[in-house]
């Protein structure tokens, strides 16, 4: 016989100890301070950032009411293992991991693109959110949440993007396998796909003139996609395996 449960009240979450990997600039910063007005414990990793722009991060997101913020240097392509170990060793557990870190490559032909590069978009996008879910499933409890930035490249094609297509696809489909897989250890994984969020002038020039193509009529902030993430990893209890487009609308005409 089918199993009614009791109604699950929205309850104010307690802070959480958060992974987000690309963590001290653009999206992944907007998405640190967002858990910092939570009171989280926050590990920023980072790669190519410097020293001096991850201090500023942790200061921000500690004057925003972060509890604790680790700063975890590391190419997460080579080292997800030692991210990860490092955050936990740190933060002693982890309820959400946020695979926030990725690249938009350029534009590149099927004569242009080489197996390496393809290689590279994939090692970044698709295979170091996989190992370093691997890793955190390990060590989460019941009610913790793995949430994957994918993109909205993941459903539509653009012109010589193939590697980040592919990346961002299988991104989603990773998310739906992973949900499956994790589902009977109440361990939610959801993704996000963004459509043309510009965090400054200079990404909004390099995404280019969209505007007329988003109902909106503007481009998103990083705010937008922080919001879907804190929606994801506080109130959301019974979505798992699903992928939340941010687009101001856009995906209406595909
Ligand atoms: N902006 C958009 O319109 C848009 C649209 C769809 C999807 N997305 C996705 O949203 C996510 C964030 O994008 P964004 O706009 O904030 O882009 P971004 O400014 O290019 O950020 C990329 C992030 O990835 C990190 N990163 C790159 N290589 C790394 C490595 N080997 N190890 C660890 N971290 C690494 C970077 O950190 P360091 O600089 O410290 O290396 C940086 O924080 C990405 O997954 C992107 O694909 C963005």
């Amino acid at each position: 016989m089918a199993r009614v449960q009791k109604n699950r009240p929205i309850q104010v979450q307690s802070p959480k100890k958060v992974l987000i990997t690309g963590g001290v600039r653009r999206m992944g910063l907007a998405i640190a301070h967002a858990f910092s007005e939570r009171g989280a414990v926050l590990g920023l990793n980072y790669h190519h950032a410097s020293k001096k722009e991850a201090e500023a991060a942790q200061e921000e997101c500690l004057r925003r009411g972060a509890k604790q913020v680790f700063l975890i240097k590391g190419d997460i392509t080579k080292e997800a293992a030692a991210v990860l170990g490092h955050f936990l060793k740190l933060a002693k557990g982890i309820d959400v991991l946020v695979n926030n870190a990725g690249v938009l490559p350029p534009q590149r032909t099927l004569e242009e693109l080489s197996l390496k590069d393809l290689q590279a978009t994939l090692n970044l996008n698709l295979l170091a959110p996989f190992a370093l879910t691997q890793a955190a499933v390990k060590e989460m409890k019941p009610g913790s949440a793995v949430i994957n930035i994918a993109s909205l490249g993941a459903f539509e094609i653009w012109k010589s993007r193939i590697d980040y297509h592919v990346s961002k696809a299988g991104l989603v489909t990773l998310t739906k396998a992973l949900a499956r897989e994790l589902g009977p250890r109440q361990i939610s994984v959801n993704a996000i796909a963004p459509g043309a969020i510009a965090a400054d002038p200079e990404q909004a020039k390099r995404i280019g003139t969209l505007e007329e193509k988003i109902p909106f009529g503007k481009y998103g902030v990083p705010d937008d996609i922080a919001k879907a993430v804190i929606f994801l990893a506080y109130d959301a209890s019974y979505i798992t395996g699903e992928t939340i487009i941010v687009d101001g609308g856009r995906s209406v005409f595909r």
